[in-house]
């Protein structure tokens, strides 16, 4: 089993202080075995704002796999919109701009699709749709492959088509190519869980589509801050959503979500089923020695 917190749109510069202390109890209670974070770390990529996400970050658990979202790229200064577009980011966060992690049980690739040509739309290119092939392709279907991207590939219900990642329907291929299980972003400050056969009509192939609310700015569009976490036992996931409750001071569950995989791509498994999905490893106890 394993148990991926997922964050996005943290916006350091906006951030309401009262959420992130409970958030980083939260995140470190959950026990995650990777944190996944989908971008948007600051609201205008500034040096301070950036040691902010960068001290939060130190104090939740590893590995991180972390991606950069449109406003981790200066907006203003022209000149360092479109050469030093991720300096700040790189120099801060992570130099690394396709993190990937890899166990027995998880491959996590993250990819950046903020660019500096657009002041908020993203994509993906060529290069990293080869990355997708790379990484992921070889690993079999015992393993939940996921992909962490700022922008996302689905959108809630009346959500505005610019915003779905550039290139997508390419990158879909690879994704379907490589039997790509979940695709995590962030970007619409709106949580969202879907199917990505909705849109993309791959036969034998759909992902689960989970976009994460802001977890800590104050620019939640009509939602409290929010992150999920999702518990893997292939072929079962569980999304589950904390959201901030101001009178409880606490990120509470308020969603939580059971689909299992099958040859058509991955299936709402109906409540009343859930309930014996059993998600938790069992522990070999070791016997006694004589010593
Ligand atoms: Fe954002
Ligand atoms: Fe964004």
């Amino acid at each position: 089993m394993r148990t991926l917190v997922h964050l996005s749109d943290l916006h350091f510069g906006r951030v309401d202080y009262t959420v992130v202390e409970p958030l980083v109890e939260t995140v470190k209670q959950v026990k995650p075995d990777a944190v996944a974070v989908s971008g948007d770390l600051t609201q205008r990529a500034r040096s301070e704002q950036f040691k902010e996400a960068r001290a939060f970050l130190d104090r939740l658990p590893q590995p991180q796999i972390v991606v950069p979202g449109n406003h981790d790229v200066p907006l203003h200064n022209a000149y360092a919109r479109f050469f030093q577009a991720l300096e700040k980011y790189k120099r801060y966060i992570t130099d690394d701009l396709e993190p990937f992690y890899a166990d027995e049980e998880v491959a996590i690739l993250g990819l950046n699709t903020a660019r500096s040509f657009t002041i908020k739309y993203g994509r993906v290119n060529e290069e990293q749709i080869g990355a997708i092939r790379a990484r992921l392709c070889p690993y079999g279907d015992e393993i939940t492959k996921i992909i962490v991207t700022h922008h996302p590939f689905d959108l809630p219900e009346g959500g505005d088509e610019d915003e779905l990642v550039g290139r997508a329907e390419i990158a879909m291929q690879a994704i379907a190519q490589c039997g790509a299980d979940v695709l995590l972003a962030g970007h619409l400050h709106v949580s969202h869980t879907g199917h990505s056969s909705a849109r993309y009509k791959i036969a034998g192939h759909s992902a689960l589509v989970v976009s994460a609310g802001t977890a800590t700015s104050t620019r939640g569009r009509g939602e409290t801050n929010s992150f999920n976490v999702l518990r893997i036992k292939h072929p079962f996931i569980n999304v589950e959503r904390r959201s901030w409750q101001p009178e409880r001071a606490q990120f509470v569950p308020s969603s939580t979500e059971h689909f299992k995989h099958t040859p058509e791509g991955w299936t709402r498994v109906p409540d009343e089923m859930a309930a014996e999905i059993v998600y938790t490893d069992e522990k070999t106890i070791a016997p006694p020695t004589d010593t």
